[in-house]
C-alpha cells in the first residue's frame, strides 16, 4: 500500500462476546500491542450493540488507542423502528466506524443496495465513517462477473456523494465464498479486484480514490496477513474469526504493519 493510506485492521466480532467477554478481549488485546503497532496501523473493534458502551468505557478509562466500530445501524435518527439503533445513538458512544452492507446482512436479512446507500449517508451525516462491504458470491466468481458485481455495489452505495464524503468512507472487499470458510482470495486476485473498486471510486469522486482505504476481508488470519498486506492496493483487513481471540488479532495487526 502507499504511505498516504494508513492501514486499518478492523475486528468484526459479529454475534460473539457478551459485554463482559468483550471487555476482557479488548484489555488483553491492548496488553499485546504497543506504540509501534498503533503508529503503523489503525486498530478498530466492532462489538455487538450490547457491548459497545462497556468497550467504550474500557477504551476511555485505560486510554487505549483502539477505535470503536458498530456492525450495523438504521438510517433514521430516531422514530418508531422497534429493534433498530440509530447513527446518532452510536455517535454518542464515540463510535468511529459502522460496518454497512456486510454480506451476512445482505444475504440473511434482506438488506438491499438502496438500504445500504441510505445507511452510508446516515453514518456520514452522524460524523462517523461507514465500512462499506462489497463482494461476489462463488457463482458470480465462476461466471466471471466479480468486477461487475463489486463495481455495481460500489456505485449503488456511493453515487451522488460529494468527494469529501467519499473520502471519509472505508470500503471492505469481501468475497462471500471466503468469509468464515478458511478460503482466501489469492493476494493477486484480491489486489486486482480492489483495483476495480478503486477505479470505480475514481469515476465517481475523482482523486480521493487514491486516499480511500480499501480493506480485504474473508478468512484473514495470522498466517496469511503479511502476503495480503504486501499488495499495493490492500489497505488493511476486516477480520472476523481471527479477531475474536486477542492473541490472533494482535498477530494479524503486527503482520499488517
Ligand atoms: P472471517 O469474516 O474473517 O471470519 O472470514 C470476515 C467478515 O465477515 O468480515
Amino acid at each position: 500500500m502507499t504511505t498516504s493510506r494508513k492501514p486499518l485492521m478492523a475486528g468484526n466480532w459479529k454475534m460473539h462476546h457478551t459485554h463482559l467477554e468483550a471487555i476482557q478481549v479488548v484489555q488483553k488485546l491492548s496488553y499485546r500491542l504497543d506504540d509501534r503497532d498503533y503508529k503503523a496501523v489503525e486498530v478498530a473493534v466492532c462489538p455487538a450493540f450490547t457491548a459497545l458502551r462497556s468497550v467504550q468505557t474500557t477504551l476511555d478509562s485505560d486510554r487505549i488507542p483502539i477505535a470503536l466500530g458498530a456492525q450495523n445501524c438504521h438510517w433514521e435518527s430516531h422514530g418508531a423502528y422497534t429493534g433498530e439503533v440509530s447513527p446518532a445513538m452510536l455517535a454518542k458512544l464515540n463510535v468511529r466506524y459502522v460496518i454497512v452492507g456486510h454480506s451476512e446482512r445482505r444475504e440473511l436479512f434482506g438488506e438491499t443496495d438502496d438500504a445500504v446507500a441510505r445507511k452510508v449517508r446516515a453514518v456520514l451525516g452522524a460524523q462517523m465513517s461507514p465500512i462499506l462491504c462489497v463482494g461476489e458470491t462463488l457463482e458470480e466468481r465462476d461466471l466471471g462477473s466479480t468486477d461487475e458485481k463489486v463495481a455495481g455495489q460500489t456505485r449503488a452505495a456511493l453515487a451522488g456523494l460529494k468527494a469529501d464524503d467519499v473520502a471519509r468512507c472505508v470500503i471492505a472487499y469481501e468475497p462471500i465464498w471466503a468469509i468464515g470458510t478458511g478460503k482466501t482470495a489469492t493476494p493477486g486476485d484480491a489486489n486486482a479486484t480492489i483495483g476495480v473498486v478503486r477505479n470505480t471510486i475514481r469515476e465517481l469522486a475523482g482523486s480521493v480514490a487514491d486516499e480511500t482505504r480499501i480493506l480485504y476481508g474473508g478468512s484473514v488470519k495470522p498466517g496469511n496477513t503479511a502476503e495480503l498486506m504486501a499488495m499495493p492496493e490492500i489497505d488493511g483487513g476486516l477480520v472476523g474469526g481471527a479477531s475474536l481471540d486477542p492473541d490472533d488479532f494482535a498477530r494479524v495487526i503486527r503482520y499488517g504493519r
